[in-house]
């Protein structure tokens, strides 16, 4: 089955239309800049313009920045405030004309690894990061989810927020050599093992490309491996979610 997987990050909006018996890209990835300010107006209209642009008049599957229970966000760390408590599913869905399922962008990019990537087959417990403007985590025990985890909130033993110590926003805005964010993300990651104890790490987002320049600053005991589909893990695991919840109607 095709459908159109959308990912909605902090700076740009990528879409692609994907097999979801094989999670491969059908065609290509188009990216659009994230409006400013990211209201449900403004990424409204962006979504529409996407699914223009790929003449797609399907389903659609949407990771977006926040919190996702049951097609409502909840938070908006990195969006505009205006998103809380909105039926983003429905909203979007107005906008663009098609059927749209939403969840949390990092669980969908989890959901892509655990189905065909990094995290396929892998017993236990699995924690995807992702790293971007902010830092999104997905946890899977034996390939099931448990959603919204919002891990890149908790506070460190150092008083600070890990998503405003450790992200690839964080990095860039600081200029932070590799070495140094290397390190800030190794706290991050070692603060996350000893809570949760995972059988492995996968790092998604952009970041994910760059691993070589900052593992050997990785301490863990736990495996940590880039997502197989790096950064676009989003696209990909949102089209897998519409087609989950497609089934269940
Ligand atoms: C949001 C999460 C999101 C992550 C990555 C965080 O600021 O609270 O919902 O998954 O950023 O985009």
């Amino acid at each position: 089955m095709q459908i159109l997987g959308i990912d909605v990050g902090g700076t740009g909006i990528k879409g692609a239309i994907i097999e979801t018996t094989t999670g491969k890209l059908v065609g290509e990835r188009l990216r659009i800049e994230t409006p400013s300010p990211a209201t449900p107006e403004s990424i409204g209209l962006t979504l529409k313009k996407l699914v223009e642009q790929h003449r797609w008049s399907g389903l659609i599957g949407i990771g977006f920045p926040a919190a996702i229970q049951h097609g409502v966000a909840r938070t908006a760390a990195n969006i505009d405030p205006s998103f809380i408590g909105l039926p983003v599913a429905d909203h979007f869905s107005m906008q663009t004309g098609c059927r749209v399922w939403v969840a949390n962008d990092a669980d969908v990019a989890g959901l892509a690894e655990i189905r065909f990537g990094a995290g396929q087959g892998v017993a236990g417990v699995v924690l995807v990061v992702t790293i971007g403007t902010g830092l999104g985590t997905a946890l899977f025990s034996d390939g099931h989810l448990l959603p919204n985890t919002e891990l890149g909130h908790i506070l460190l033993n150092n008083g600070l927020e890990a998503e405003r110590y450790a992200s690839e926003a964080v990095r860039d805005a600081q200029k932070l050599k590799w070495k140094d964010w290397g390190d800030r993300l190794n706290h991050y990651l070692l603060t996350m093992e000893s809570l949760f104890w995972p059988d492995l790490i996968v790092l998604g987002g952009g970041a994910s490309k760059k691993l070589p320049k900052f593992a050997p600053q990785i301490t863990t005991r736990t495996p940590v491996v880039p997502a197989h589909f790096l950064n676009r893990a989003g696209m990909v695991g949102a089209a897998l979610f519409a087609e989950e919840r497609l089934g269940r109607h």
